[in-house]
């Protein structure tokens, strides 16, 4: 078990001594609703049972010590709780210092420091929220080891804020809220504009989901997506001359139709219409899943992938690939890319008896269009965070 590793490396780097504990919190992936969290819009992911795990112990001092299992040429990382400044060259302890920073920013003070080991099985820069994890199980582990009085919904919220602003990256609240708030075998229908929320079963009785690794992690990220999230905040404010709405997920896709021409610039007003429109389709979305109709869905799925290739842009010519192959196999409910974008993951549905198809005609193509193989993962939807060892 994953967690009886992490506890054996803490305990060969730092020592056996004192209360240590081990916490997990998952990864993530979403089904539908991409480019919606910071336009107001709905998102519909679901926790992974893949994730961080993370063994910690208080010291007596306030120095902060950091092993990665996953970094482990890197060996151990010191700073302390005195250096809240983010590393330049965005070392991976960027992530939970910038949790601690964030419950200090909010009157939660560490006043001792801490030894961190931690290892991740979420492959790297694959579009399932590695980061957000991290940011999660910090913010799991400081509520335990300190007692502070912070929900789950709270973590969310905080890692959210640690990434925007000390890490600068302006990402929406999708992926901490799905790690911190996951349910096994739901998915959940988040509200961006309200927070509200509801847990919708996701129970395929004779399909799986099965994330697809482009294996490909285009540069720039970050920045292509602080781009997409100012192209949206432009039509929204050309859009607030001739409307009364607060963000884009106020609009159905008829009064987009009917305002649109007050979004000047050609690229903002695709970026428009996507963010109306992925809305709308993940409402209709969970609906048909209730309905029990997955064909629905899978369409909705497909669609959505077609927006984000041709109007939103964070597609690339490697996913692409794999998206146009899953819809050739007929087994294949719907398949879209997931996440961030520009490189990363898909996500799709496919029925069981087509699973090994879909694997064998994907890797072939893949191969021969790209030249790299790409990895399958068949996942379960699991729970947010826990305590994995406890003394
Ligand atoms: C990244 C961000 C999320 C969300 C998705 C796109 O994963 O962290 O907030 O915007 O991209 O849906």
């Amino acid at each position: 078990m994953i967690a009886n590793e992490v506890l054996a490396k803490f305990k060969e780097i730092y020592g056996e001594d004192g209360d240590i504990r081990v916490y997990f919190a998952p990864g993530r992936v979403n089904l539908i609703g991409e480019h919606t969290d910071y336009n107001g819009g709905h998102v519909f992911p679901c926790a992974l049972t893949i994730g961080t795990y993370m063994a910690a112990r208080k010291r007596n001092d306030r120095k902060l010590r950091f092993y990665s299992m996953n970094f482990e040429d890197l060996g151990v990382v010191e700073s302390s709780l005195d250096a809240f400044t983010p590393d330049p060259d965005g070392l991976w302890i960027n992530y939970p210092m910038g949790v601690m920073w964030a419950f200090e920013g909010r009157g939660m003070k560490l006043e001792q420091g801490l030894d961190i080991a931690l290892f991740g099985n979420i492959p790297n820069g694959s579009g399932l929220s590695s980061s957000a994890s991290l940011e999660v199980v910090t913010g799991y582990m400081l509520k335990d080891l300190y007692g502070f009085d912070v929900t789950n919904q709270d973590l969310a919220l905080i890692g959210q804020y640690s990434e925007n602003n000390y890490n600068g990256c302006n990402c929406g609240i999708m992926d901490q809220f799905a790690s911190a708030m996951g349910k096994k075998d739901h998915a959940i229908f988040l509200d961006t504009a309200t927070l509200s929320f509801e847990y919708a079963p996701v129970i395929l009785d004779s399909a799986k989901i099965v994330v697809t690794n482009s294996m490909v992690k285009h540069s720039l990220v970050t920045s292509a997506y602080n781009d997409r999230r100012n192209e949206s905040a432009q039509a929204l404010k050309d859009l607030q001359t001739v409307v009364d709405i607060k963000t884009l997920g106020d609009l159905t896709e008829e009064e987009f139709e009917a305002h649109k021409d007050a979004i000047k610039d050609e690229v903002a007003r695709k970026r428009g219409k996507h963010a109306v429109y992925e809305n709308q389709r993940t409402i209709k979305a969970v609906k048909a899943l209730k309905d029990n109709d997955l064909a629905t869905f899978g369409k909705l799925m497909n669609a959505s992938h077609v927006s984000l290739r041709d109007d939103y842009e964070t597609s690339c010519p490697e996913v692409d690939v794999l998206v146009d192959e899953a819809w050739k196999i007929s087994g294949v409910i719907g398949s879209r890319i997931t996440g961030g974008g520009f490189g990363g993951c898909t996500v799709s549905i496919v029925k069981d008896e087509a699973v090994e198809e879909f694997k064998e005609k994907l890797t072939a193509a893949y191969q021969e269009k790209v030249g790299k193989t790409p990895e399958f993962y068949v996942v379960s939807i699991g729970d947010g965070p826990s305590i994995a060892f406890l003394n």
